[in-house]
């Protein structure tokens, strides 16, 4: 009996998503004791306070009444030009390294995520991150036949671990030529953290020591996927200017998605933007990875594409969407200050929160303390080291008395 058919590097993988798990189970429990008895902390979507999906209704305004040429059409491979100038303009807003820039459309944040790791890394290499991360960094790397380590988030003080992430750097680096580094700031998925500007500098501080060796290239992938959640427009933004000025061999990639700044997440629509201080390097930049789309998806939605081109080049619709979205802000702060008072109060230890659709509680048994918190109808996410709380998924009613709840079922499994 034949069981496998699958080549070799595809043999024995399956993907156990353990959000999609943990979001089914509270689906289930919510049918079963009615919705409102349910906290869904599980996925990370913008929900109402009446636990609707929340739509940017601007975004979905201009999105609707495109003609249909703009939906069913074919766009560029590389993306449509006023797209990529929006993404460019949005992403630094007064904040525009200066250096070379250009961008790449493609499907989301994950997009730019392969194409940086099939691009710029040799077969077996092993990517950086933080050991808090989101999941998929891993799946992406393993299945594109490379490792994922990680460097240790915070210190004692719970500030960005600048001391770990060096040795890390220098550790891969002596191993290695290409060392691709995945940092998802601001509003870090899934604890909440933003690097200060110190913090930015002192990462590039340790990246171009090492960069003073020229047989080394150094990627830098800023996931910025919760930018548009991060805080003040341009104080959120101004760390982006420390990437101007950088040596020709370190690369800075940053990863726009319109997955969750324009509540866009099945549209699929996103972009990589590359900044160096040589022309040739993004030149190549340009060409690897169109060529690269062109390989894997082709082209992207022109439809979503269109969307931004218009809202960016009307100064009144974006305004609009700025202040729709400041609401959907202001809604998760409140949420997430719900928590966090709590938890001071009963000195239950949370990761530190910026901002952000997530924040995170380290705990020595997750998926026990999840299985415990079921009991209490609360729904959440068991990760290596912690518990990860989607607080951009829940009401501020259901946040109430959340971090308890939290505690009991701490103290049932740990003591
Ligand atoms: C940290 C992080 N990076 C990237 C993404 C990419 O999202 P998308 O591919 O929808 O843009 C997500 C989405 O959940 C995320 O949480």
């Amino acid at each position: 009996m034949i069981h496998s058919v699958a080549a070799s590097h595809a043999k024995g993988k399956s993907a156990t998503d353990t959000i999609f798990g943990a979001n089914a189970a509270a689906v289930k429990a919510a049918a079963q004791y009615g919705n409102e008895a349910v906290a869904n902390a599980t996925l990370g979507a913008f929900l109402t306070e009446d636990e609707k999906l929340g739509c940017l209704p601007t975004v979905e305004k201009v999105f609707r009444t495109l003609p249909a040429n703009d939906i069913v059409g074919y766009a560029p491979i590389a993306g449509l030009p006023e797209f990529l100038e929006a993404v460019i303009a949005l992403t630094f807003s007064d904040h525009k390294p200066d250096a070379y820039i250009e961008a790449i459309a493609t499907p989301g944040g994950s997009g730019v995520l392969h194409h940086a790791i099939w691009n710029y890394t040799e077969l077996g290499d092993t990517v950086l991150t933080s050991d808090w991360y989101w999941d998929p960094y891993e799946t992406m790397c393993t299945d594109a036949l490379r490792k994922i380590d990680t460097y240790t988030l915070f210190d004692e003080e719970q500030h960005f671990n600048s001391k770990n992430f060096s040795e890390k750097v220098k550790a891969l680096l002596a191993k290695q030529n290409n060392l691709l580094i995945i940092i998802n700031a601001p509003a870090h998925n899934p604890t909440g953290y933003s690097l200060t500007d110190s913090e930015w500098t002192n990462v590039l501080a340790v990246l171009k020591e090492e960069a003073k060796d020229e047989t080394k290239k150094i990627i830098l992938l800023v996931d910025a996927a919760y930018l548009d959640y991060a805080g003040e427009k341009n104080a959120s933004r101004s760390f982006f200017k420390q990437f101007g000025g950088l040596p020709d061999n370190i690369l800075t990639i940053v990863a726009f998605s319109m997955s969750k700044g324009f509540t866009m997440y099945g549209q699929r629509t996103g972009a990589m933007i590359g900044i160096s201080s040589s022309e040739d390097v993004i030149t190549e930049f340009v060409n690897i990875n169109q060529y690269t789309n062109r390989a894997t998806w082709s082209n992207i939605s022109r439809a979503c594409m269109k969307t931004l081109g218009i809202i960016y080049n009307d100064k009144e619709l974006l305004a609009q969407v700025e202040k729709e979205r400041e609401e959907y802000v202001r809604t998760i702060r409140a949420r997430a200050d719900i928590f966090i008072q709590e938890a001071k109060e009963i000195n239950l230890k949370i990761l530190p929160y910026i901002a952000g659709f997530f924040l995170s509680v380290p705990v020595q048994h997750p998926v026990e303390v999840c299985e415990e918190l079921k009991k209490e109808n609360v729904f959440a996410v068991p990760l290596d080291k912690g518990i990860r709380i989607a607080v951009c998924a829940v009401p501020c009613r259901k946040m109430k008395g959340m971090a308890a709840k939290f505690a009991r079922a701490i103290a049932a499994v740990e003591g």
